[in-house]
């Protein structure tokens, strides 16, 4: 009989112990410490933005929610100034002469979905070739209202010229989910503090603003909807995997979703039965997880000073 060799045993040991130590601390080498979120609503560096700067974009259903929400958003994105221009993708006579009323500029709706729900690429096509001459295009739910964090953080990026150089850029965030009456009007930066203070900040699988630069290809991105689940994760995933540079503005935007009770339930899968039926093997994969805010490869962060930065993210989440 032959004997075991001690000091195979002994190795042996080693790479169970050493096999088992990395399974117990895989997540500890990959965890990052928190980021805090700030929820602060006017930054201390208020920014000289260029014109023109960005083209903010949204489409509503009026049937969806009553009271103010909407009239808050026309009010509130308009306090974002004169150099961004706002555009609401309707073809509803009265919508239109009251988004005209509050100085937005009104586009029709043209290609549609699931019934008459816009298709999100279809409206950033139309005002990349409407708008030629912004430096940012972004849409966002119509039931946010944003800080004027926004603009700092596009005047931060849009001085980083070696990024810009690089890649397109993609700019989201988590949001902050603020329970708002019916009758509640939200008119002044005092009123949007005052709700953004009661909220809660959001995971960062649901995001509802989306920025681009000019050079994002749309020509690939399938025809989902905005408002159902899984455009959010399926785009950040589809940018990730075109090697645009993903920012994560969690810290510098307040992203203010007014969440009121009224809200009325719509169809919800629609997205998912698109990328399924899509003759395109890629699209027709499922990776929500890959889609999530965590996954950005570039954060902001304020410094001690009140400017803002951006920062690498190192180690990613095991999820991505
Ligand atoms: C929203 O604003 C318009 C125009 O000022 C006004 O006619 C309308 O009644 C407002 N809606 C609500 C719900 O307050
Ligand atoms: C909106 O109106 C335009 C004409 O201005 C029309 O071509 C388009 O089909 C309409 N869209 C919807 C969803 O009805
Ligand atoms: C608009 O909302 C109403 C009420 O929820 C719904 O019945 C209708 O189908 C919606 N229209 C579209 C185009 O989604
Ligand atoms: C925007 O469009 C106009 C008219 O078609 C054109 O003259 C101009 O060069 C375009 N600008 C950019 C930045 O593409």
């Amino acid at each position: 009989m032959k004997q075991v060799d001690v000091r195979y045993a002994f190795y042996g040991l080693i790479i169970t112990n050493s096999i088992w130590i990395y399974v117990v601390f895989k997540d500890i080498w990959t965890f990052r410490p928190p980021v805090v979120y700030s929820v602060s609503v006017v930054p201390s560096t208020i920014p000289t933005p260029t014109t023109p700067f960005l083209v903010l974009f949204t489409s509503w259903n009026d049937s969806m929610e009553s009271g103010n929400v909407y009239n808050n958003t026309l009010f509130m994105w308009r306090a974002l100034g004169p150099d961004v221009t706002l555009v609401l993708f309707t073809n509803n006579t009265k919508m239109k002469e009251m988004a005209k009323s509050f100085g937005w500029e009104v586009l029709p709706l043209m290609r549609t979905n699931c019934g008459g729900i816009p298709i999100l690429k279809e409206m950033f096509k139309t005002v990349m070739t409407t708008y030629n001459e912004s430096k940012f295009y972004g849409y966002s739910n119509s039931d946010v209202l944003f800080n004027i964090g926004l603009k700092a953080t596009l005047n931060m990026i849009l001085s980083n010229k070696a990024l810009l150089k690089r890649a397109p850029v993609l700019v989201t965030g988590r949001r902050i989910d603020s329970p708002v009456g019916l009758t509640e009007k939200i008119q002044t930066w005092k009123d949007f503090e005052k709700v953004a203070q009661r909220g809660l900040m959001s995971n960062a699988f649901a995001l509802d603003y989306f920025i681009t630069t000019k050079g994002f290809n749309w020509k690939e991105f399938p025809d989902l909807v905005i408002g159902r689940p899984k455009i959010d994760n399926w785009l950040i995933f589809y940018a990730r995997r075109k090697g645009v540079s993903l920012i994560d503005a969690s810290a510098s935007i307040t992203a203010l979703h007014q969440k009121t009770e009224k809200r009325k339930k719509m169809v919800r899968e629609c997205n998912r039965e698109i990328l399924i039926k899509s003759k395109n093997v890629q699209f027709r994969q499922n990776k929500v997880v890959k889609g999530n805010a965590e996954c950005a490869h570039y954060e902001t962060r304020h410094l001690k000073s009140g400017a803002l930065t951006l920062m690498k993210r190192g180690l990613y989440s095991t999820l991505c």
